[in-house]
């Protein structure tokens, strides 16, 4: 099954008391499933923003989220969450990892919500964190874990799913380069297997080059690069 975002003429306002904070500007946007993009851009000029826009976490001030051609950004939040769980692994650029779960519990929440069994939901979980090089910490909890290992189980949670895209906001920024080496091998190994595209929001160049499309975003403008 192939699944495509369009993104059309995509405002966001903030209101900060009596100010306002224009962060997008008419953002347009495409990716299909299979597809790997890059969006980069200086801190502040709203990429995780449109990153949560397009993962349905937030709502446009302006503008369409089609998914499949259906506009999803005014959806009731029950079918933007189920949305969420189907077919998105968000990967936060602050982990959000739930603190009283351990890293393998993490990692199994969204497969429970599918209503996965237990057994299988823990197979899964175990062995994607083992891909990642944290088998060795699977029953420690997020405050028992360094920053990069909090954010490989967030990565793991993310993957574990087969999503059909990846929406990741800045997944190796406390990652050693081998272990980011390895995350992206394992978005590709994704993309391969089960066709998932990848939005991949990024300040290292390196990475961001190694997508098919990449992006810049100033001034409330995306641009190709
Ligand atoms: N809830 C909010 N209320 C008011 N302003 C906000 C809110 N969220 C974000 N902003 C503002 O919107 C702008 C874009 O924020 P965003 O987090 O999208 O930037 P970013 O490109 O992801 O930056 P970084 O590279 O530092 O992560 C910032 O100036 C921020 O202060
Ligand atoms: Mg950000």
């Amino acid at each position: 099954m192939s699944m495509k975002i369009k993104i059309n003429n995509l405002h966001k306002v903030f209101q900060k008391g009596d100010s306002t904070v224009d962060v997008l500007k008419g953002v347009n946007f495409n990716i299909d499933s299979g597809e790997t993009v890059a969006i980069t851009g200086p801190s502040g000029s709203g990429k995780t923003t449109l990153l949560q826009i397009i993962g349905l976490l937030d709502s446009p001030s302006d503008g369409s989220v089609n998914i499949n051609d259906e506009d999803e950004s005014k959806s009731k939040e029950s079918r933007k969450s189920k949305l969420r769980n189907q077919y998105f692994g968000f990967i936060y650029q602050f982990h959000h990892l739930i603190p009283e779960f351990t890293a393998l519990e993490n990692v199994m929440m969204p497969l429970l919500v599918r209503n996965q069994s237990i057994t299988e939901c823990r197979k899964k979980s175990a062995g994607i964190l083992e891909k990642i090089g944290m088998h060795h910490r699977l029953n420690h909890k997020p405050n028992e874990l360094s920053g990069g290992e909090c954010q490989r189980v967030a990565i793991a949670r993310a993957l574990v799913t087969e999503p059909q895209f990846i929406l990741a906001d800045e997944p190796t920024g406390n990652l050693d380069p081998k272990a980011s080496t390895n995350i992206f091998n394992q978005f590709m190994e994704l993309r391969d297997t089960a066709g998932s595209g990848l939005i991949l929001v990024t300040h290292d160049q390196t990475l961001a080059e190694k997508m098919s499309v990449v992006y810049k975003l100033d001034g409330g403008i995306l641009v190709r690069k």
